[in-house]
């Protein structure tokens, strides 16, 4: 059996990982600040990181909250605004880990449909206008978890609209912002909600600088940020500070410019080989070329088992994820293919390989 080359983690590879960079920016941040890096600090996270990341968005520091990983940051969210049977609007698809963290605290989850061009705004407002007005609206702008699309311009102000008309939090999370390799730059909901409340905002250093450094962020209203302080308070004393220091000196030593330029550049040329592989091996698959981002969402003919596909891939050597974990129903004849992982040189190996197990099914007959 080959060895697997794996299209399922939305994680980077280790050679777009600036090792070099990162331990020297270790070695810095002991020679700067020993007491910092070393002490427990305070729960809002290492306070030279939330001043910059604050200077990033435009916003006073009392308006950040760094934690361990961006999941943290969407767990405490969670906790504090979602309970047993709140209804809470997600994408369909969306990001397992966000149903999964949805459903263990009971939430009433309304998926809508995600387009080409980000979530079905009218498919919302009818939620909302038939009385079903949720609490939160998950939405994943850029490179989207797991479809690769991106959210309009007009959607994004769309969806402001919508929150400031019928008082829901858009919940705005956004780890890929900066892995954009085509097309042009949007503002954040974040920013277009201009100071108004109606956004909270989460961002990571996953996946600019690495996915260990466990280092993820939110952004909103200081109120907001002050109750979920008292959360991360009790639940930790304080995220970890060694790590937040190496990001904070990466950052103003200028290894994460420099991360971003290599990982965007790979990543650029992993789904030019990607797509193209596709159209080569396996032309029933149907696809939107990501603008930027880890992921792509392939759909087969109506009618693929994506489950069978998935155990012939895996005794092919070849892993990505089913369609089905990012839904709570449907999906059947979709994956998600994670580029981020796997080298230039494994694409069209992997692609074959793909593509073989696919062949190894029934015919379709639908
Ligand atoms: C949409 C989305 N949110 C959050 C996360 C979690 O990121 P972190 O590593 O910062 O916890 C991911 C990671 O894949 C993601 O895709």
């Amino acid at each position: 059996m080959p060895d697997t080359i794996s299209f399922a983690r939305g994680a980077p590879s280790l050679d777009i990982v600036d090792i070099e960079g990162l331990k020297a920016a270790a070695a810095a941040a002991f020679d700067a600040d020993p007491g910092g890096t070393t002490g427990y600090g305070t729960s809002v996270g290492y306070l030279p990181l939330r001043t910059w990341i604050a200077a990033q968005h435009g916003v006073a520091p009392e308006h950040v909250l760094v934690t361990n990983g961006s999941m943290q940051a969407d767990a405490f969210l969670f906790d504090h605004l979602v309970s047993d049977g709140d209804p809470v609007v997600v994408e369909k698809p969306t990001y397992d880990r966000t149903l999964l963290g949805l459903k263990g605290r009971g939430a009433d989850i309304h998926m809508v449909e995600l387009e080409g061009d980000g979530i079905d705004t009218a498919a919302l407002r009818s939620l909302c206008e038939s009385g079903t007005v949720p609490k939160l609206a998950h939405i994943i702008p850029n490179f989207q978890n797991p479809a690769g699309y991106t959210l309009s311009l007009e959607k994004r102000r769309e969806l402001l609209v919508l929150a400031e008309e019928f008082g829901f939090l858009i919940f705005e999370d956004d780890p890929y912002i900066a892995i954009r390799f085509a097309g042009e730059e949007l503002p954040t909901m974040l920013e277009l909600d201009e100071g108004k409340g109606n956004v909270v905002y989460a961002s990571s250093f996953s996946k600019t600088v690495c996915p260990g450094a466990r280092v993820g962020y939110l952004v909103g209203a200081p109120d907001l940020i002050k109750a979920i302080q008292g959360i991360a308070t009790n639940t930790y004393i304080a995220p970890n500070m060694f790590a937040q220091s190496i990001v904070y000196r990466f950052c103003v030593d200028g290894g994460l410019d420099r991360s971003i330029a290599t990982v965007k550049a790979a990543l650029a040329e992993r789904v030019q080989l990607l797509t193209a592989a596709l159209d080569r091996e396996l032309a029933e698959a149907t696809y939107q070329a990501p603008e930027g981002g880890y992921f792509m969402w392939v759909t087969l003919p109506e009618g693929t088992d994506v489950a069978a596909l998935f155990t012939a891939a895996a005794e092919r050597g070849v892993a990505f994820v089913k369609g089905t974990d990012f839904l709570l129903e449907g999906g059947e004849n979709s994956l998600r293919l994670a580029y981020s992982g796997v080298t230039a040189d494994q694409i069209d190996e992997g692609v074959s390989r793909l593509a073989d197990a696919y062949r190894s099914l029934s015919p379709v007959t639908a």
